[in-house]
Formats: C-alpha cells, structure tokens, sequence
C-alpha cells in the first residue's frame, strides 16, 4: 500500500466509524454490530500507526488521545455565558410570560419552545472548518477553563462536522447517566474516596481531572441547546435545534414547539410525570422565546437572558415503609435517629436510609416504625423524612420512645437545656471514638485516604487504637490483618498516615474534634494563638477575643484542654510529628500582599455554590486578605450567598450589608486571574 492508497483508506474508515458512532452515541441506534465496530477501528489504528503523517486530530482513534494536563488555561467567551432565573411556580411562569409581552410591540404574538433543563455543566465548543479545536468551560461566565482533550473524550461530540467548512460555537450541557453516577459512586465509596453529592457535582469533576484516560472512563455525554454559527442567521431558537441534529450534534429529542403558555405547562407536566424514567437527571424545563428577533429585542439582565426562564421541578416526593429507627452516635455523642425504610427509588437512586433528624421532630410528626412515611432528597444526598402518611397507619403501632442509654455503651443519655439532640457523654465510647477517627482521617482534617469506616471499625473493635493519637503507632502488619485489606491497601494506609503528619496546625487543630470547633473556627484560633500550647493556656478573656468566639465556643475549648484524656492524646500526636504549631507566615500561602477587592473586608458565605464548596471560597477570600466570619451583623462588609441562602440572606438585606451572588463572586474572582 503507498502512501495515496493509504490515505484513501484512512479516509474511508474515519467516515465509516464516524458514521456508526454517530448512529450509536447521538441517535441511539446502532448500525453495526460491536465486534465489527471494533475490527474496523483496529484497521485504522494500524494504518495511523505505519503512516503516521496521516493521523488527524479529528481521527476517531484520537479521542483519548490528549496527554495529561496539568492546568486548564483560561479562555474568554466571545458572548458571555449567562445562567437563567429560576422559577418554581406557575405564577412566576405567568409573570416570566407578561415581561416577555411587555418588552415587546403590543401586537406581538409570542411562541415559546421548551426543552428539559439537564443537571449538567455547560459547556461551549468552538469549531473551525467543522473541526472541533476547543472546549470550554462556563467558569465565571465571561471566561472558562479549556478542557479540550477531557471534552473530545465526550463521544457524542462530534470531533468533525458533517457538513463541510463551518465555523461555529456549540453550547450545551456536559451530564452523567444515573447509571454511570451510581457506578462512579459506588467504586468511589469502595476505595475510600469521597463520593458526589450528585451527577452535577461529578460532570463538573471529572471535566477538569488531569488524564483524559480517566474522563473517558467515567462517560460522560451531552446534548446541545445553542448554535453561533459565521455567517448563517437563524431565525428561531427550533431553527438552531435542527440545524444542531443536522450537523451531528446530539439534541435531546424531548424538546416541544409551544405556541401558547397552556403547551408549555402541558409539557412541563409531561417531564415532571416521566422524569424517573429518563436515564439521566433533569430538574426542570427550560423556556425560551422561539424567535430569535424577539429575543434579541427583549435583551439581557446583567445574569441572564428576560427571553427564556428554568421552571424548576419540586422537590419529589415518594412513600414507604419505616421498619426500623435506628440510632447511631456522632462524634460529639450526639444520638442520631436513622430511618431504616423499605427500599424505593427516589430522584434516581434506590433509598432504604433517611435521616429523621433529632427525637424532638420524630415526637412533633408522630412517627412510628410500621408507618408509611414520606419521603424527600433535596439537594443532598441523605434524603430526609418529611413526614407520614396518617390515614394509612397500620394497626399496633406504638408511639416511638427514645431511649435513654447510648445504644453502644449504655451509658445515660444527657440533654441539655438549649439543645434537641440526646448526647451520650461517656469519654470512653466505642461509637463516638469510632466517628472522631473518622473525622480526624476526612479530607478537610487530616485527609488520610482509605481510612474510611470499614477500617475505622476494625481497628476499634480489635482494640488496636483507643484514641486518635494511636492511629500513628499502626504499621502495615497491622493494617494487613484487617478483613477486606491487602498487602497493598495496608502499605497504602501506612503512607497516607506518614503524609497526613504534614497537615498544617490549623487541619489538626480542626482534626482533633473540639466541640463547635468547625474549620474556620479552627483556622482563627491557629491564627490567633500559633500553638497548641499557647491554645491550652488561654484564659477565657484571651479566647473571647478571636473573631467568631463567643462564651460557648470559648467554654468548649476551655473543656477540652481540661478533660483528663486530651494531654495523653495530645502527647501521642506530639511524638508522632504532627504540627502543633502554625509555621512562619512567610511560608503560609495565606498572607497575600497585595490589595485585593476582598482585602480588609469581613465576608460571611452562605448558601451552596456549583463551583467551591464554602469551606473552599472561604479560603479562597482568607487568601485574598479577607475575613470569614459565620453570622452577619453590622460588621459584615460582604454576603457572598449561594443555591438556597436563608436566614443570612434575609438579614443582610436587612442591614443592607453587600450581597454577591455566585457569579458575582466569581467574577471578581476572575478580575484576580482566578478561574
Ligand atoms: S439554555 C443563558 N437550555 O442551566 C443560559 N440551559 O441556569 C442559557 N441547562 O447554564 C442556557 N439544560 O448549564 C439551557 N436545555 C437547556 C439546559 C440548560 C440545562 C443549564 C445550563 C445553564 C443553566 C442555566
């Protein structure tokens, strides 16, 4: 074979395998059976491989092909990535609609499109002469993260157009299959690593990993919902979805042409009856002007387009059987009451525990084991038990009766005045030994991967570690003794730990569990007092002068140097090297000496955001000379608030303390060339 003979060979697979991909990944339905998928897809590898001048970044056998990146460099958008307004009632729809009217001519007649709002990341895809060249991420909306290589392992995006010499933009949003979420969580649980809170979470993860082996191995797809393609005006929004479906894009068929607001509200209600069934998380419906004159003429809010709204799906609710309360203790003692239910499926995952809260909500419901509960997942994880079902109770049931001894140590439960919860106060617990080690070893403390629950038992139980201070005497025969765990995993654990020994104060200081001693608590007293001895020595008048100590917190530390069993613990922690003073500032990476928008000013996070968790923005504002602080009050400078601000939110306003929403923040972030 020459060189023109292997070119033209080349040709004919790339456009064969690109055929029956697309067929496949974007219209799901196969044209050729896997083996001959496989068979031809080698023929092209080999070709690539005797001619390597013939291989083209659009090959098919280029898609994992990228090497690992390190970093993802910053990209702006050349039209801003704007969100939408949420809205989670009819009347906010019927209001959405009268602005629509308003901001056009009276005589206008306005027809909608809808489409299913996927719980995805967005992304944009730049091509140039029908060749995908860059992926970008939303990042703060003006500018994004390039994440090519991980996106081109996408299978549905196509690497090559099928229509020649296009240029265009292509946004849409980058999601996981429930199935392939539940696989990810699973393999994450088993090996000890943190497991996503949702597909969201995980899309946005996994598109910034550094191998592009391990995107493609996690499978990500998506549908596109935008075209800006050069020199080509499109006159409705269903023009771009078409024009999409004809170039190759995937384009979620569930999409409906409405000409009035009763279409648009019957095909909400379609999705919300059927969004169980789909193979991947939806949390509501998109709607959009059609006309893409209207839309330019009803324009843009600084955040988001006044031609198109989300009209979120409510939290869905589901029933089942409670057969069991079971409780477990927390690391303070706290009793947790755990619902143990039937398993159903809700919001895409099968359930069997729910959390009930303390004992006061279950006496408040009335909630009885044998009881048809219902059953609620918010944006967490652990779904919550919301309420019965009373006119189904069974007969017999009996009123639930919190116990009072600690259900592993039988110790007397104590409450105290100002609290719901039930605390088992026994210093020597099993049960809350157990969850401190947990909380020592998870990733915000001293983040010593695989030491998860399933060793934390063991080693208890087994009596090979009475407080956290003996997790540093463990060696690898130790470790491989346990059930479940290989030479491997044990010399795995032994390094983890020697690592963790490097953690800074403020990590241990978090780690070692004082009471109401949360992160940023932690990080102002390793701040304030540089050492645990200078910590330990405090008087109560020294304590209350940190930022955020109040008389409890205060108290709490006070207790906790006190209590017998904590100088023991402490000395173990001290032989093992772990760092029991906070180094030099020169060399913490927190002291910027540059003024910043945040510098000086005192910050409160509430709320959650798609891109930090708070602990994260938190120390994201600490390093750009601000202060965190957990409540708002005259003193605050400056509300950042996510999803779901509350209370904080509220009184902010009230005392007309400057509020940043998400994007606002990020956008200051990206003004300091941080994406
Ligand atoms: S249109 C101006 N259509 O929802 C933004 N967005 O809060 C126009 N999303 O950032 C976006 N499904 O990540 C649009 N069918 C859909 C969508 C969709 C999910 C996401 C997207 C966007 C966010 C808006």
């Amino acid at each position: 074979m020459n060189h023109d003979q292997a070119q033209q060979r080349i040709d004919a697979l790339t456009t064969q395998l690109e055929e029956h991909s697309h067929n496949y990944h974007v219209l799901a339905s196969p044209t050729i059976a896997d083996g001959e998928f496989d068979r031809l897809l080698e023929e092209l590898v080999r070709l690539e491989g005797e001619w390597p001048d013939l291989v083209r970044p659009e090959s098919p056998t280029q898609r994992v092909g990228g090497a690992p990146t390190s970093d993802f460099p910053t990209v702006a958008h050349a039209t801003p990535m704007l969100s939408l307004d949420n809205s989670y009632s009819r009347e906010d729809v019927v209001a959405f609609d009268a602005r629509v009217h308003n901001g056009l001519d009276e005589t206008a007649t306005v027809e909608y499109v809808a489409e299913l709002k996927i719980d995805g990341v967005a992304l944009s895809l730049i091509y140039e002469d029908s060749r995908l060249v860059r992926a970008v991420t939303r990042g703060d909306g003006a500018q994004g993260d390039e994440v090519t290589n991980n996106a081109r392992t996408i299978r549905s995006v196509p690497l090559r157009l099928r229509e020649p010499g296009i240029t265009c933009e292509v946004r849409g949003e980058v999601y996981m299959a429930r199935e392939d979420f539940a696989a990810l969580n699973r393999s994450q649980q088993e090996a000890g690593r943190p497991m996503f809170a949702n597909p969201r979470n995980s899309t946005a993860g996994t598109l910034k990993l550094q191998n592009p082996q391990a995107v493609a191995r996690r499978r990500l797809r998506c549908f596109t919902y935008w075209i800006d393609r050069a020199g080509f005006a499109y006159a409705t929004h269903a023009a771009r979805l078409e024009s999409l479906r004809h170039l190759g894009f995937p384009v979620n068929p569930e999409w409906a042409h409405c000409p009035s607001l009763a279409e648009v509200f019957a095909f909400y209600g379609r999705c919300e009856a059927a969004r169980d069934d789909l193979p991947y998380e939806v949390d509501g419906v998109v709607i959009k002007v059609d006309s893409l004159a209207q839309q330019e003429q009803l324009g843009f809010t600084a955040k988001s387009p006044r031609s198109a709204m989300a009209y979120k799906f409510r939290a869905e609710q589901v029933r089942s059987r409670l057969l069991e309360i079971r409780l477990q203790v927390g690391r303070t003692g706290t009793i947790s009451p755990v619902a143990i239910l039937e398993p159903v499926r809700v919001a895409g995952s099968t359930v069997q525990r729910a959390t009930l809260h303390n004992a006061d909500e279950i006496a408040r419901k009335d909630i009885r084991v044998g009881d048809l509960v219902l059953l609620e997942k918010g944006g967490d994880v652990i779904p919550k038990v919301v309420g019965i079902v009373a006119a189904e109770r069974p007969a017999g049931t009996e009123a639930f009766r919190f116990p009072d001894s600690c259900p592993v140590c039988d110790a007397a439960l104590v409450s105290y005045a100002d609290e719901v919860a039930r605390r088992c106060v026994n210093p020597a617990c099993q049960g809350q030994l157990k969850r401190r080690i947990e909380h020592f070893c998870g990733r915000n403390a001293m983040d010593i991967e695989g030491l998860g629950t399933a060793v934390v038992e063991q080693i208890v139980d087994r009596g090979l570690v009475h407080d956290i201070g003996d997790l540093y005497s463990l060696n690898a025969a130790d470790f491989a003794e346990l059930e479940r765990l290989g030479e491997k995993s044990a010399g795995n654990l032994v390094d983890a730990l020697t690592a963790s020994r490097q953690r800074p104060f403020e990590r241990v200081l978090f780690g070692i569990g004082i009471l109401h001693v949360g992160a940023t608590v932690a990080r102002n007293l390793a701040r304030s007092f540089l050492s645990i001895d200078r910590l330990a020595a405090a008087t109560a008048e020294d304590l209350a002068e940190v930022d955020e100590i109040g008389p409890v917190i205060a108290q709490s530390v006070r207790d906790f140097f006190a209590a017998p069993a904590t100088a023991p613990v402490l000395g173990k922690l001290r032989a093992a090297g772990l760092q029991l003073s906070r180094q030099a500032p020169e060399d913490a990476a927190d002291d910027s000496t540059q003024a910043t928008f945040f510098t000086g000013k005192t910050v409160v996070l509430t709320g959650s955001m798609s891109r930090y968790s708070r602990e994260e923005a938190g120390a994201i504002v600490e390093r750009l000379g601000g202060r965190t602080s957990s409540s708002v009050s005259r003193k605050t400078d400056l509300l950042i608030a996510g999803d779901k601000a509350g209370s904080k939110l509220t009184k902010a306003e009230a005392l007309g303390v400057r509020v940043l929403g998400e994007e606002e923040f990020l956008l200051e972030l990206g003004k300091l060339g941080i994406s």
